[in-house]
């Protein structure tokens, strides 16, 4: 049978690991396609740049349109990045082309893959982003092949090993979190636009990916309500792991009958449920479904290997002739999804720092009551000069009772700052 020959757009962290696991793995990779893959074409930006692959062999091509317009190419490999073009053009131009694409490019399908996953039913090709979500961990194939047969209520997961590295080394080292941001920095684990990792947009990107894949509705990542990891302080941190809980930035997708919900927001997680003793890098994602209930997937969530590793078994499968629709089920028939206008309760981590004077304790609880808010735990901590931090843990409520209740606390003079409020994830 003819080769499959593949066009390579990006030689980066991900598109040398692809280049190199592909000559390391030859025999295996052989052994398990039915067709021979063959690198037709690479393409990068700079073709004098220094790379720790050898390229002398492949045929380099300066301009990535003349792979998406190659008549000899059969798939075309986007590791370039970005949500828009020339990442979006790459696509769409090789879909149109009758092109297999295989992708790692989050944003892009965050941001238009509804768009190109009609595009690529149309065209009567493959769409394949599993190195999109967390890694090497095969958490598409998961939810659209072997979960298929299960109505899915819940996806939560930790799925930026930037984050959880840094929320962990500020609880190891005893560091503030614009310390530790900046060490990331320096090792390079922090994206070029550090709002991406530390910001949530990163994890809102994939959670949006797996819910669509999860629920068979239209990727909606505009209604992903997004908190990223910048204001977590050190004291928050200790405060949690005092009351046995770990902070971790959190990607949640939950369906009822009423709507979908999806979230991006650091949460105190118990620290000994596994979320909770998730460490470093590592990505962690766990589908409950009616039949499966609870499954976990948990490995390297980002790297040159672990991502090359997703690209290749999407590039087999589409040397096998393995055909799925692009999120699960054909593209027209994924809904448009409702957004759950109210809650589902959960427990809250507040902490206050209030002028140290009589009635101030008062005046904040009966605000809370006024909101049907019921504090589980209080704690009064050491003054801090003329105040006294408190510290509550609240029995289940709603983000729609205790936001306005907050907002309301905090208009008083007795708050010295703004209120830190986090979300408990009991699981
Ligand atoms: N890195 C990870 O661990 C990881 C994990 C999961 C998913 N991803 C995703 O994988 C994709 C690639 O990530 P990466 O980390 O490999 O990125 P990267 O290291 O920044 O590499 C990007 C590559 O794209 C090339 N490029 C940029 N603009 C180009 C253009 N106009 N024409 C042709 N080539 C161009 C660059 O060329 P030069 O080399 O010449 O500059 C470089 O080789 C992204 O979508 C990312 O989100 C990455």
């Amino acid at each position: 049978m003819k080769s499959l020959n593949i066009g390579i757009i990006g030689l980066g962290n991900v598109g040398t690991g692809l280049i190199r696991c592909l000559a390391n793995n030859r025999k295996i990779i052989m052994s398990k396609s039915d067709r021979e893959i063959s690198v037709a074409a690479i393409c990068a930006k700079n073709k004098n740049k220094k790379r720790e692959i050898d390229i002398e062999n492949l045929k380099w091509v300066q301009d990535p349109y003349d792979i998406t317009d190659d008549k000899e190419i059969d798939l075309v490999v986007e590791l370039i990045g970005g949500e828009e073009n020339p990442a979006k053009s790459i696509v769409e131009k090789s879909l149109l082309n009758k092109k297999h694409v295989v992708t790692a490019n989050k944003a892009l399908i965050a941001k238009h893959g509804h768009y190109l996953a009609l595009l690529a039913e149309e065209q009567n090709v493959c769409l394949n982003f599993e190195a999109a979500v967390a890694g090497a961990i095969p958490i598409i194939k998961a939810i659209k092949e072997s979960l298929s047969g299960n109505a899915i209520s819940k996806v939560y997961g930790v799925i930026n090993g930037t984050c959880n590295y840094i929320l962990t080394q500020m609880e190891k080292e005893n560091k503030e979190y614009t310390e530790v941001f900046k060490k990331a920095q320096q090792l390079g684990f922090v994206e070029k636009d550090p709002e991406l990792d530390v910001g949530g947009i990163d994890t809102a990107h994939k959670i949006s990916i797996l819910a669509s894949c999860a629920f068979g509705t239209r990727i909606n990542f505009e209604n992903v309500l997004i908190n990223g990891i910048q204001n977590i302080s050190l004291v928050d941190i200790k405060n949690a792991d005092s009351m046995g809980y770990k902070i971790k930035l959190m990607a949640l997708a939950l369906r009822s009958d009423d709507g979908i919900i999806q979230e991006v927001e650091p949460c105190l997680v118990p620290k000994d449920n596994i979320f909770g003793k998730l460490e470093g890098g590592t990505n962690l994602v766990m589908v409950e479904g009616d039949f499966s209930d609870r499954t976990y997937y948990m490995g390297p969530g980002a790297g040159s290997c672990p991502t090359a590793s997703a690209v290749v078994a999407d590039i087999i499968d589409i040397a096998n002739g393995k055909k799925s629709s692009v999120f699960g089920i054909n593209a027209n028939l994924l809904k448009l999804p409702i957004n759950k206008k109210k809650d589902f309760p959960a427990s809250f981590y507040l902490r206050f720092l209030l002028i140290d004077e009589p009635g101030t304790l008062a005046q904040l609880s009966s605000i809370l009551g006024k909101y049907k808010i019921s504090i589980n735990r209080m704690n009064q901590l050491e003054h801090i000069g003329e105040t006294a931090p408190i510290l509550i843990v609240t029995h289940p409520t709603t983000k729609n009772l205790l936001y306005p209740a907050i907002d309301e606390i905090s208009q008083l003079n007795i708050c010295k700052n703004e209120p830190v409020i986090i979300k408990i994830e009991e699981f």
